[in-house]
């Protein structure tokens, strides 16, 4: 495992960047496997702006992402296919049939669950997996529990979480109590893994990669996994 700590939100955002756009540059038609939240907007910002600049091409890029919540359509901007569309997939280009979110709104979430796994697998896994990380140690919407679940399920969101990301929400009666995610096993099967995490994240990043392997803290298993990088931050 590498870790690397930088001065601030803006030179870990620019580091992820070069990383996922090396990935690019190596295998054009890689397969990237993506995440919401805070951490990776401006590693988003980046990549597009080295597009922008005329450094990366993502016309054979297929994007997987982690989750998505239950009951919010794409249109829906809470929802992570907006966060994903608004961020990267409408500024830069990449096919938008290329970029891949479990569907929130399918009547079946078992179901629904099976068939991204599948999907993930047909696409021969990520390449290279980028993750946020919970205060609570969760990875995509991987929560505390007794196990590792292996494959992409639906979840039942902490109030630890709902509290967290009601920030994103006016109210936070609206932020929805469902997901679904990417198991860890799925996430466990990509080739190399990228785990990006601010300076309020440095508590849970330690216990995480030095304390013991746990599903308590669900992102420890990244220490068995044998390519991971980790960029911290000291501020921001
Ligand atoms: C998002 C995801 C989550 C976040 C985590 C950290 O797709 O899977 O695990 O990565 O909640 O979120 P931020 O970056 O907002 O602190």
């Amino acid at each position: 495992m590498r870790i690397i700590e930088t001065r601030n939100y803006e030179e870990m955002s620019t580091l992820a960047a070069e990383m996922i756009g090396a990935q690019v540059m190596l295998k054009p038609r890689c397969v990237l496997g993506l995440a919401t939240g805070s951490s990776p907007i401006g590693t988003y910002a980046k990549l597009v702006e080295a597009y922008r600049a005329g450094r990366l091409d993502f016309s054979q890029v297929r994007t997987v992402n982690l989750d998505e919540y239950c009951g919010l359509a794409g249109d829906n901007p809470q929802s992570y296919r907006y966060f994903m569309n608004h961020h990267l997939f409408s500024q830069v280009n990449i096919p938008q049939e290329n970029t891949y979110l479990p569907n929130g709104t399918a009547s079946d979430m078992e179901e629904e669950s099976r068939r991204y796994e599948d999907l993930v697998e047909e696409l021969g896994g990520a390449d290279l997996q980028l993750l946020g990380i919970g205060h609570n140690g969760h990875i995509g919407f991987n929560e505390p529990t007794d196990c590792f679940p292996a494959e992409v399920h639906p979840v039942a969101l902490t109030e630890s979480t709902i509290q967290a990301n009601s920030r994103l929400f006016d109210r936070i009666e609206d932020v929805p109590t469902q997901a679904i995610t990417m198991g860890i096993g799925t996430i466990m099967k990509a080739r190399r893994i990228l785990l990006i995490a601010g300076a309020d994240k440095k508590g849970i990043v330690e216990k995480a990669l030095t304390g013991k392997v746990t599903p308590l803290v669900p992102a420890s298993v990244l220490q068995l996994h044998r390519d991971v990088t980790v960029i911290t931050c000291k501020e921001g």
